[in-house]
């Protein structure tokens, strides 16, 4: 008897004939007047659930099988045969099945084999995983997650954990959330009604993450190609489809490097990633270009065939002036782009991915290498078809003075950031790298209309339940 998985019983590497022991759970079961049920089991390692028949002559057929509902956990032992039936190429003929676990009142199990909406998929987090939409996004979360290491590693780049409690912030937006230490022995005490939270964190200022990015630099100028890929935190009060108030981003930072390498880098990650989704996660993305969005897969293999297209912000901005379409918000030199400004320039003036060079120096992050003009940094953001910026990144500064009058112009004060000084001070030299965030990738590849889908757990506004 062989312990085998469905996908690895769907694919056929196993010798039909085969006796095998599938574990997993009910999606649905249907009766025969024959005599025969026939279990659809899923072990969510791959799309489709294996058929297991059983017929009558088993045991407990009268007192358990009937009794299968969705969600009941089962071992099946049987033997793996071609299946007759359409739709699926292998099933078990059963000679056991062992029920583990029944659900406790069927009707009111919230994961009915029905579509449900993803907003009421939302209230049940912890059961979501057991439909096929969860199962097929964590899969494909799970395989650009390996891509991203495997892209790095390929590229000679070193995974740095750099830390998730931090005092710097690290973009100077001030959207951190505060750290403070829940002593058990001496609780947070509530004197004269105000909560005195005590001690922060062993009695200093600290916060969650924005960003990992400071940190890594570090380690690339030493290192010379790093990349951070981590949780990080943003307290910004957007209730949007596009934002999270824990996210993981992926941050590379490459020594020796000016923009134009940032976006070559950019460029090659992306196309990696959605390759090896394309080719790793088929049957998942069929779902999604069936069930989500039509054109997921079509959006990706063009992306990944055609080259990006870059252009300067000054540029950008022209081109929007000059577009015949009406923006709600016009475009200005000095301003940021806009979602419809970004989409309008990658869909419809160029059609395919755009990165857009050489913002305003106002509107970006302290930072940022200021460019000889004098008014625009060396920062870039890559635009893609249907979403709009997918990631942010930039040259840093790496001249000591240029950095401490961004600081201070950003009412940042410089001795916060001693060590991150200390790299312009010892051994400097031109740097740049990127931030992707991880779930805006999610959205993009599995056509999702919300992030709050892209991660397990997400927390948002007035949710950090589970
Ligand atoms: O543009 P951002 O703020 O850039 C940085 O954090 C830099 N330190 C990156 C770097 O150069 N190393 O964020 C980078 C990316 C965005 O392009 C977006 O994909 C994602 O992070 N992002 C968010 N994703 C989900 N929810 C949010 N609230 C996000 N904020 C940013
Ligand atoms: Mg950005």
């Amino acid at each position: 008897m062989q312990v085998v998985s469905v996908k690895k019983a769907l694919d056929g590497s196993i010798a039909p004939d085969t006796k095998v022991e599938v574990r997993g759970w009910v999606r649905t079961r249907r009766d025969s007047k024959a005599g025969i049920s026939f279990v659809n089991v899923t072990d969510g390692s791959t799309f489709d659930p294996i058929q297991v028949v059983a017929p009558n002559t088993l045991p407990n057929y009268e007192k358990e099988v009937l009794h299968l509902t969705a969600g009941a956990s089962v071992v099946c032992r049987g033997t793996l045969v071609k299946s007759q039936g359409k739709g699926q190429s292998f099933e078990v003929q059963a000679e056991e099945v062992k029920v583990l676990g029944f659900v406790d009142d069927p009707d009111t199990y919230p994961i009915q084999p029905k579509q449900h909406t993803l907003e009421f998929l939302r209230e049940v987090a912890h059961l979501r995983p057991r439909t096929n939409t969860f199962g097929a996004i964590t899969r494909v979360r799970h395989v650009a997650a390996q891509a991203v290491h495997r892209f790095f590693h390929e590229e000679g780049f070193f995974w740095v954990n750099t830390p998730i409690i931090t005092a710097s912030d690290a973009e100077g937006a001030g959207q951190m959330f505060r750290v403070s230490t829940l002593d058990a022995v001496n609780p947070p005490r509530t004197d004269g009604g105000k909560i005195d939270w005590g001690k922060d964190f062993f009695g200093k200022e600290a916060y969650l993450t924005v960003s990992g990015q400071l940190n890594v630099e570090a380690y690339c100028l030493a290192l010379s190609k790093v990349y951070t890929f981590g949780p990080t935190f943003r307290a910004e009060n957007s209730n949007t489809t596009r934002h999270l108030a824990e996210f993981w981003m992926i941050e590379p930072e490459l020594a020796f490097a000016d923009l134009n390498e940032d976006a070559n880098l950019a460029e090659r990650f992306l196309k990696y990633v959605f390759k090896a989704v394309l080719n790793e996660c088929g049957p998942d993305m069929k779902f999604f270009e069936e069930r989500q969005q039509k054109g997921v897969i079509e959006r990706m293999e063009k992306f990944i065939n055609s080259s990006f297209e870059r252009i300067d912000y000054t540029d950008a901005i022209e081109i929007l002036k000059k577009a015949k379409k009406k923006f709600d918000y016009a475009p200005e030199w000095g301003n940021d782009l806009q979602t419809e400004h970004e989409r309008y320039l990658t869909e419809e003036h160029v059609g395919r991915p755009v990165v857009v060079m050489n913002y305003p120096e106002k509107i970006k992050a302290f930072y940022m290498r200021l460019n000889e003009d004098g008014r625009t940094v060396a920062a870039m953001d890559v635009l893609a078809p249907g979403i709009g910026e997918i990631i942010g990144g930039s040259q840093r500064e790496e001249r000591l003075d240029m950095l401490d009058k961004r600081m201070v112009q950003f009412g940042l004060k410089p001795e916060h950031y001693q060590w991150y000084r200390d790299l312009r001070r010892y051994g400097s030299v031109p740097h740049a790298g990127f931030g992707l965030g991880f779930e805006r990738l999610i959205v993009y590849m599995c056509g999702l209309q919300n992030i709050r889908d892209a991660i397990p757990y997400p927390r948002v506004p007035g949710s950090a339940q589970f």
